[in-house]
């Protein structure tokens, strides 16, 4: 059955977050004054389990979702994350399951057993292929080469093509937009520019921060003619183009200026088993609490899904201006993205 939100959407995708905790520091995301040593991730015990996962994973399917994305944090600092694919990828009605990763521990051996685990897709963040640009922004002083490393490992295990989140911030990495561009043309992989967003409140967005997705465009045509492309299905994020001259797909994901609240299906379940239903959300609902406390039956789980997605009116970023940019909302790396 498929329950349709106030604003007619039904729900699709479910992004889960496995984990808050992360090996990078990007300065956008986790910047250390705010996540250092001090800093309390949630215990073990606050964590939803893989079968706690799982079984709401099952009752979402019940319900219209058939994409699965797993975030973090980074998700593949949780152990064993390969098992939880692999439960997940046995859901009737899932037919895509993803990961979006810093590509970071993507050896060729973990990227083999990701996939056959039942892992459809890899998408990774990389914000620069100069060291020094890239080491600046994750800030723990990895090196870009082991990401590049990371990224192959997953095309070769055949999780590609593999997309390659760019997120572009004016005076951190703009000029960085044409060596990834001309890194990352014909190479297979599908580069996407994204424009900076002020989700949380840790990031210290200003709209002057922002690189449009017009600027973008602007910028790539000046070295190669791009052809739009039309999208792959009703939602998808990124607008899609093409190189004019055979250099493959290169794509932009325009939140802030061109915003896609009207075809957003996202559910967005927190690693703490709250559920989001928008990316710019100040709380979410607990079915940590149903699960564990009231020892919910998978009815009452149901029902409370309907309940929620069909109260649903979020468009956030429709909606933005200066003022709602300061209000209180979840940190992008316990939602993940
Ligand atoms: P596929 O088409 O399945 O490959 O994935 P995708 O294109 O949806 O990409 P992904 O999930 O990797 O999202 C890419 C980026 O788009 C995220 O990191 C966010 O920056 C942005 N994004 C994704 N979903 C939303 C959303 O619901 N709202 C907003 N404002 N931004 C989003
Ligand atoms: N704006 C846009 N994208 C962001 N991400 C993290 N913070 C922001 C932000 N403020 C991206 C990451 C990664 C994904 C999980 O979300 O770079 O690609
Ligand atoms: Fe980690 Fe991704 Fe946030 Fe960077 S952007 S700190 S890699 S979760
Ligand atoms: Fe969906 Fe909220 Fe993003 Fe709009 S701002 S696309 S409603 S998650």
């Amino acid at each position: 059955m498929t329950t349709h939100d106030t604003l007619a959407r039904p729900l699709r995708d479910l992004r889960i977050s496995v984990t808050d905790r992360c090996n990078f520091r990007c300065v956008y995301c986790m910047p250390k004054e705010l996540f250092g040593s001090e800093h309390a991730f949630l215990p073990r015990s606050e964590i939803l389990s893989f079968e706690e996962i799982t079984r709401l994973a099952r009752l979402f399917a019940a319900e219209g979702v058939r994409k699965l994305r797993i975030t973090g944090g980074e998700p593949l600092v949780r152990h064993d994350i390969e098992q939880l694919i692999g439960m997940l990828a046995d859901i009737p009605g899932i037919d895509d399951i993803t990961l979006t990763t810093n590509a970071s521990l993507l050896t060729p051996q973990r990227a083999a057993t990701l996939r056959d685990a039942g892992l459809n897709r890899v998408t990774a963040s990389l914000d620069a292929i100069d060291g020094g640009v890239f080491r600046r922004i994750n800030d723990v002083d990895y090196p870009v080469a082991r990401v590049l490393e990371g990224i192959e490992a997953a095309g070769e295990a055949s999780l590609g093509p593999v997309k390659v989140n760019m997120v572009v911030k004016r005076g951190l990495n703009h000029d960085q937009i044409l060596p990834m561009a001309d890194h990352f043309r014909g190479s297979g992989h599908i580069l996407r520019f994204i424009e900076f967003m002020d989700v949380g409140n840790s990031n210290g967005w200003r709209m002057a921060d922002v690189v449009t997705a017009a600027e973008i465009r602007d910028t790539l045509a000046t070295h190669w003619p791009i052809e739009s492309l039309d999208p792959n299905y009703t939602g998808e994020v990124a607008s899609r183009y093409r190189y004019g001259d055979g250099g493959g797909e290169v794509g932009i994901i325009p939140s802030v200026t061109e915003p896609f609240c009207g075809t957003c299906t996202r559910a967005r379940l927190s690693a703490q088993g709250e559920l989001f239903t928008c990316l710019f959300a100040d709380g979410g609902y607990d079915f940590r609490h149903m699960l564990r406390q009231e020892q919910a039956s998978d009815e009452a789980i149901t029902r409370r899904i309907q309940a929620l997605w069909s109260a649903r009116a979020d468009r956030y970023s429709e909606l933005r201006t200066a003022e709602t940019a300061g209000q209180r909302k979840v940190e992008m790396s316990f939602i993940g993205g």
